[in-house]
C-alpha cells in the first residue's frame, strides 16, 4: 500500500515524508492511500495483548498510517455508554483525558519519522496536554502557544507536568494559532495542530471504533462539538472511507455543534457555506472558544458528504446539558456537553427523531475544567460533631 499527501482542492500530490501542512496553492492537505482495507483484522485485534493492537488508533493501522514504530500509550479503546436512549462515546477516557490523544499518537509518530526535534501547537488546553505527554514519551521538546488566562486549570497543569514550554500569548486562540504557524515555519519546529493531516488520520478512529462498538451497523447520527473543526473533518473522512471500503452499508449523518458565541461554522452553514466567517469568539466552553477554524474547508466537505447539519447552542444550554451528563455519573467538560444540548435542540426542531440512533461524542474528561464543576449549593461546612451532621441532613 502506498501513502501520500494530497491537496484537497487541486489534487497535487507530495511525498508522505515531506514536512508541509498546506499545498503551494494554499489549500489544506490530506493523507491518501491506495487499495481497499478489509475490516476482519480489526475485530481479531480487540482480544490481542500487543499494545499496538490494544490502541484504539493503531488497531486500525492499515487505514491510519503505515509505520514500523508508533509512539503509543496505547490510547483509544474508550467506552460507549447507553443512557437516556442515547449513546455516548466517552473520549475523555483517553490517557490525557481527551480525544486529542488519538490524533497526537499519529502526529508525534510522524514527527519522529521525519526527524523532528521539537514539536509545537496552539491550544485551548487539551491539544497542549496531549502534545506534552506524547512529546515526553518520544523525547522531543514540546512548545505550546496558549491564550493567556483562558485555559482551564486541569489542562494547564497537565501540560506543565509533562514538561512542555508554555508560551502564554496576549491574545485569543486564533492569534496563538497564527503565531505558532509562523514560528514553526521560521524556526523549523514540527507543527501538530489539526492543520497537520496526520492528526486527522488518528482522529478518524473515534468514528471507526464506535462503528466497531456497534458491530458495524451505522447509527443514524454522530454528534460532535466543533471548534477548530479538526474532528468534524476527521469524522467526514472516516465515514467516506468506511463506506468506500465496504465496512458500513450506509452513511450516518454528522451534526456539528458550536457555542453561540463561537459560531463561525454555524453562520457559514446557514448561508449554504457561501461565505467563510471569522469572528471574535466568547463562550463558557473554553475548549471551543475559536473564531477562525483552520479546518473549515475539510469540515464543509464532511457536512456535505454526510448530509449533515451544523447547530449552535447557548452557554446556558451547554451548562444545563453538562449537569445532565454529570448527573448520569459519566461527566464531561463543558465543550463536550454541547453535543447533548445540540441533540435536544435538533429533536425539538424535528431534525432528529425519537426513534433514531444517535451517538454523542464526549470529547473531554470531567476533571479538565475543575472550576466548571464546583456546585456551591452542595457544599456545607460544619463543626466536627454528630449533632451538626444530624442538623444538616435533617
Ligand atoms: N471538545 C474539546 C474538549 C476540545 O478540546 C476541542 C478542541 C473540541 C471539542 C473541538 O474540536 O477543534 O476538532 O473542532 N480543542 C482544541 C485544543 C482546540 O486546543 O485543545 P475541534
Amino acid at each position: 500500500m502506498t501513502e501520500w499527501l494530497q491537496c484537497i482542492e487541486c489534487g497535487t500530490r507530495f511525498d508522505i515524508l515531506e514536512v508541509r501542512y498546506t499545498c503551494s496553492c494554499g489549500n489544506l492537505l490530506s493523507v491518501e492511500r491506495d487499495g481497499i482495507v478489509d475490516r476482519d483484522a480489526f475485530d481479531d485485534r480487540r482480544t490481542s495483548r500487543a499494545p499496538i493492537d490494544q490502541s484504539g488508533v493503531w488497531r486500525f493501522r492499515e487505514g491510519v498510517l503505515n509505520v514500523d514504530r508508533a509512539i503509543t500509550h496505547p490510547e483509544g479503546a474508550t467506552r460507549l455508554y447507553e443512557r437516556m436512549g442515547l449513546l455516548f462515546k466517552h473520549e475523555g477516557e483517553n490517557p490525557t483525558g481527551s480525544f486529542k490523544d488519538r490524533g497526537m499518537t499519529v502526529a508525534v509518530t510522524q514527527a519522529v519519522r521525519v526527524g523532528a526535534r521539537a514539536v509545537a501547537c496552539a491550544s485551548t488546553g487539551n491539544t497542549s496536554a496531549s502534545l506534552a505527554a506524547y512529546a515526553a514519551q518520544a523525547g522531543l521538546r514540546a512548545i505550546v502557544f496558549v491564550p493567556a488566562g483562558k485555559v482551564a486549570s486541569g489542562k494547564l497543569a497537565q501540560t506543565l507536568a509533562y514538561g512542555a514550554t508554555v508560551l502564554q500569548i496576549r491574545g485569543d486562540f486564533d492569534a496563538a494559532m497564527r503565531l505558532v504557524r509562523e514560528a514553526c515555519d521560521r524556526l523549523g519546529i514540527y507543527l501538530v495542530n489539526s492543520i497537520n493531516p496526520f492528526r486527522i488520520e488518528g482522529q478518524k478512529t473515534i468514528v471507526w471504533e464506535l462503528l466497531q462498538d456497534l458491530d458495524w451497523s451505522a447509527p443514524d447520527w454522530i454528534v460532535v462539538p466543533a471548534g477548530n473543526l479538526g474532528n468534524t473533518s476527521a469524522f467526514g473522512k472516516a465515514l467516506r472511507e468506511a463506506h468506500a471500503h465496504g465496512w458500513i452499508a450506509r452513511m450516518p449523518r454528522l451534526a456539528s455543534i458550536q457555542a453561540h458565541g463561537a459560531n463561525p461554522f454555524y453562520r457559514s452553514f446557514t448561508e449554504s457555506f457561501g461565505t467563510r466567517h471569522r469572528i471574535a469568539a466568547e463562550t463558557v466552553a473554553s475548549a471551543i472558544r475559536i473564531g477562525d477554524p483552520v479546518s473549515h474547508d475539510k469540515a464543509v466537505a464532511a457536512i456535505r458528504d454526510t448530509n449533515g447539519v451544523v447547530e449552535e447552542v447557548t452557554d446556558a444550554e451547554i451548562l444545563a446539558a453538562k449537569r445532565t451528563i454529570d448527573g448520569l455519573g459519566i461527566g464531561c467538560e463543558p465543550a463536550s456537553a454541547a453535543t447533548l444540548a445540540g441533540v435536544t435542540k435538533l429533536k425539538a426542531a424535528g431534525v432528529m427523531r425519537e426513534d433514531e440512533r444517535i451517538v454523542c461524542v464526549l470529547t473531554g474528561n470531567i476533571l479538565k475544567d475543575p472550576e466548571a464543576n464546583y456546585r456551591a449549593e452542595n457544599v456545607v461546612e460544619i463543626d466536627a460533631s454528630i449533632e451538626a451532621v444530624e442538623r444538616v441532613l435533617a
